[in-house]
């Protein structure tokens, strides 16, 4: 069925990703292969960005195209100025236009509150200036060819409470203190983003995962926190795609500076 009367649109129409540009940030990730497969899915062209071109490219090349959509792999390293500036030139260039950035790179450090040098919590932090320099490069684009855009924060349940620290006691480093500060950051920033661009027509919502480990993750941690879980299980990376679809698309056009949890209830406690 098509459009229903007044012009409102049908929820398939208002979910559709069709004739759109993502770019997603460490998309050859646990949960970035997920958000990058979920829009795919949903219609968009994925740029696949990786610090490695060649495994930004391979992925690309294996993403749906129910529409087909062209998906493209680049490398970028958000932490380098140069890097994200050839990132963005080269999708413009490609596509001629983004309609959804997924800041979602992450560069890690294992160190945590015991450990961590200045310079390793300063660069821990420089993840939320590149989030704000590529979200602003997407800005200001959008706002040059009059388009609408939407820039979806990787967040964290980590960015709202405070760790637990018997998770990891003993099987492995703490949550580290300056990926809360991150994250808790990341957080603010989307909502201070998303007051000075809403009247541009550029919506900021941050995505906050809970307990997601990686098949890498020790097994006595996650033991740990599936116990403290209300669902008692940990999240599964395509349990991220209906969220990350709906904050790209039509279907969330009036929500902008919020924050969409998707932890099992575990900041419910
Ligand atoms: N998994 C969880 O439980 C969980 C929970 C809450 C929040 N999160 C957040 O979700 C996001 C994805 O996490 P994940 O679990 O998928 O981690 P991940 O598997 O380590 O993926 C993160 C990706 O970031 C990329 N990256 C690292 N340094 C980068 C840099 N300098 N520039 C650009 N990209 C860089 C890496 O890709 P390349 O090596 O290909 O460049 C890596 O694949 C992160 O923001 C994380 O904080 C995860």
């Amino acid at each position: 069925m098509s459009s229903i009367q007044n012009g409102s649109k049908t929820i398939q129409q208002l979910f559709d990703l069709t004739d759109t540009v993502s770019l997603v940030t460490g998309a050859c990730g646990h949960l970035g292969k997920a958000l990058a497969q979920g829009l795919a899915e949903a219609g968009s062209s994925v740029v696949v960005s990786s610090r490695e071109e060649d495994k930004a490219v391979q992925f690309a090349q294996q993403l749906p195209r129910p529409v087909q959509q062209t998906h493209l792999g680049i490398q970028l390293d958000q932490l380098d100025e140069t890097s994200r500036q050839a990132g963005v030139q080269r999708v413009q260039a490609e596509y001629g236009r983004i309609d959804t950035l997924i800041n979602n790179g992450h560069f890690p450090l294992s160190a945590d509150l015991n450990s961590v040098t200045e310079e390793e919590f300063k660069v821990q932090l420089s993840n939320a200036s590149a989030y704000f320099f590529l979200a602003k490069a997407i800005c200001d684009l959008a706002v040059a060819q009059q388009r609408q855009a939407s820039i979806i924060m990787l967040g964290s349940m980590y960015g709202s409470v405070g760790s637990y620290p018997d998770a990891y006691e003993g099987v492995s480093p703490a949550s580290p203190v300056a990926y809360h500060t991150l994250k808790g950051g990341i957080l603010q920033m989307t909502r201070h983003l998303a007051v000075y661009w809403a009247s541009k027509g550029v919506r900021v919502n941050s995505l906050s995962p809970g307990p997601f480990p990686a098949p890498s993750a020790p097994r006595g941690m996650v033991q740990r926190l599936e116990k403290k879980s209300p669902m008692k299980r940990m999240g599964k990376p395509d349990e991220l795609k209906g969220a990350v679809v709906f904050l790209a698309s039509q279907a969330s056009s009036y929500m902008t500076g919020q924050n969409l949890v998707i932890d099992g209830g575990w900041t419910a406690w």
